[in-house]
């Protein structure tokens, strides 16, 4: 019998999507159960409570969790975000509920043993409640008290070499494609990357320095599986500098319908038989392909690389041999000032480890920012305040086309004073002298 009648809740249990209003109740069902005989140091219907205040929520239509909250570990400045119920005393099992990052493994690939491992810390010290993953990229635990914390902490460091992941104004936990581990696109090792940068920059994750917050994402190519160029400050993005490899035959294969455009994503409606002028050459951004009947080629000084061509024809085309990626910098939701999407800022770097050449780009931008920028500015604020051309300066860029998707149709240009011949020292009497009042 549980703990308390949740008629909304409950209308969530049908349908096919999986529910996770049933797999909420099967772990509190699980916990009053306790078939290992655990000595819970959590109440044990944290579950239920939880059921319990989103209940309430649903019929109130507004949150239960009083604001913020200030817990953590001692030694780091984040990693755990607090957070009490503002009904204590209807839901003692939720009283405190505060929810721990974990630092996932790259591309997020785990044997069953780590994560029994992890379950069995978190049966025993939380809520029995996770989310996987939080979208950052962090193995979430959601739902434990503050005496646990430094308990949880001691653990899974001793125990399941894990860390905690970011939070608050530092460096918060980066995050990749899957990249090379299973993907013929990838351009450079995004896991090779997530990691190093991962142990790099420990210090700036676990104790706020900054402004504010700010993220590492790398995505292998421009399909962009961990969305970089949206969600995070400084996004590599991998590409190629040489031209797209054609394998002739298997150019045949696909307009002789022996392989499947797109490997077959579009099988679930019919689409006609494969057509390469118009699913292919027509579709590229850049005119850059042509095809006379038998032969595929492309201009590869025209092609922007949007992988459109190679996402068609996996099996017939390929990614360049000379690989790097593009870093791109400022993406963020719209608080406060309107959302960005990444700018490009360093159009080829080369992306292999240990990445010293991406480690110096992300070093002078922090030590331009962590100087610059404004309490609670994000780097990409921080760009349209100070400019482009700051950043570019920063860095060490040369300006160069690529940095704009055109050029200024205003003219409030400003010039540096040593660029403009005699300087800006004028003086009026002598201007006065050539024009009368
Ligand atoms: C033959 C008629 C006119 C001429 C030759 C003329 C010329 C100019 C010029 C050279 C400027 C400076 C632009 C700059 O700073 O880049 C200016 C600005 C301005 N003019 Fe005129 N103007 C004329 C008529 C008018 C009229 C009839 C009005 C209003 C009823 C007007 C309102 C303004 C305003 C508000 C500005 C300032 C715009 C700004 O700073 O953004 N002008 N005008
Ligand atoms: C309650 C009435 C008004 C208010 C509160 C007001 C307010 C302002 C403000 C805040 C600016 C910008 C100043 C700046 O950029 O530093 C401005 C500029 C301007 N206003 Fe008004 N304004 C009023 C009425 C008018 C009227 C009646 C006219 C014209 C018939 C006018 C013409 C202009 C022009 C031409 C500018 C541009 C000046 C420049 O760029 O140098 N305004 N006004
Ligand atoms: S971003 Fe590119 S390389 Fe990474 S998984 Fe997606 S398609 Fe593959
Ligand atoms: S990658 Fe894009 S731009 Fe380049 S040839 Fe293919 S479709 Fe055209």
């Amino acid at each position: 019998m549980a703990k308390h009648a949740t008629p909304k809740l409950d209308q969530l249990e049908s349908g096919p999507w999986p529910s996770f209003v049933s797999d909420i109740k099967q772990e509190a069902e699980n916990r009053a159960k306790n078939p290992k005989g655990l000595d819970y140091q959590i109440p044990v219907d944290c579950p239920e409570d939880l059921l319990g205040v989103l209940e309430l929520s649903y019929n109130d239509g507004e949150t239960h969790w009083k604001h913020g909250g200030i817990v953590g570990v001692f030694g780091y400045g984040g990693g755990v975000i607090g957070r009490y119920c503002d009904q204590p005393e209807k839901f003692p099992g939720v009283a405190h509920f505060h929810t721990v990052r974990l630092n996932q493994p790259s591309g997020k690939y785990y044997t069953s043993e780590y994560l029994r491992a992890l379950c069995d810390i978190w049966d025993l010290r939380g809520s029995g409640l996770t989310n996987m993953h939080g979208s950052t990229g962090d193995i979430v635990l959601l739902g434990t008290t503050t005496p646990q914390l430094e308990e949880i902490f001691w653990e899974v460091t001793h125990n399941l070499d894990t860390d905690l992941g970011g939070s608050g104004s530092n460096l918060r936990t980066p995050a990749d494609c899957l990249g090379q581990t299973r993907c013929e696109y990838a351009c450079y090792d995004t896991s090779a990357l997530a990691l190093e940068m991962t142990r790099e920059y420990q210090d700036e994750l676990h104790r706020p320095a900054f402004p504010y917050k700010f993220k590492f994402k790398f995505d292998g190519c421009p399909n962009g599986c961990v969305a970089a160029i949206a969600r995070s400050d400084f996004s590599v993005i991998g590409t190629w500098k040489d031209g797209i490899k054609i394998d002739q035959a298997a150019v045949k294969a696909y307009v002789a319908g022996e392989f499947k455009p797109n490997a077959g994503a579009h099988s679930g409606r019919d689409w006609g038989k494969f057509d390469l002028v118009e699913e292919v050459v027509k579709r590229c951004p850049s005119e850059a392909i042509s095809w006379d009947g038998s032969t595929m080629s492309i201009d590869r000084k025209e092609c922007v690389r949007c992988m459109h061509c190679i996402n068609t024809m996996p099996r017939a085309l390929r990614i360049g041999d000379e690989r790097g990626a593009s870093i791109l910098c400022g993406a963020k939701a719209p608080i406060l000032d309107g959302a960005q999407m990444s700018s490009l800022v360093v159009p080829f770097v080369e992306a292999e480890a240990p990445f010293d050449e991406i480690k110096e780009v992300v070093e002078n931008i922090w030590d331009w920012w962590m100087e610059e920028g404004k309490n609670r500015e994000r780097l990409g604020e921080t760009m349209k305040r100070l400019s482009l051309q700051k950043l570019l300066e920063v860095t060490g860029q040369q300006a160069d086309p690529r940095h704009v998707m055109e050029p200024r149709h205003n003219p409030y240009i400003f010039f540096k004073e040593e660029e403009v011949p005699g300087g800006w020292d004028r003086d009026i009497t002598e201007y006065r002298k050539r024009h009368l009042r």
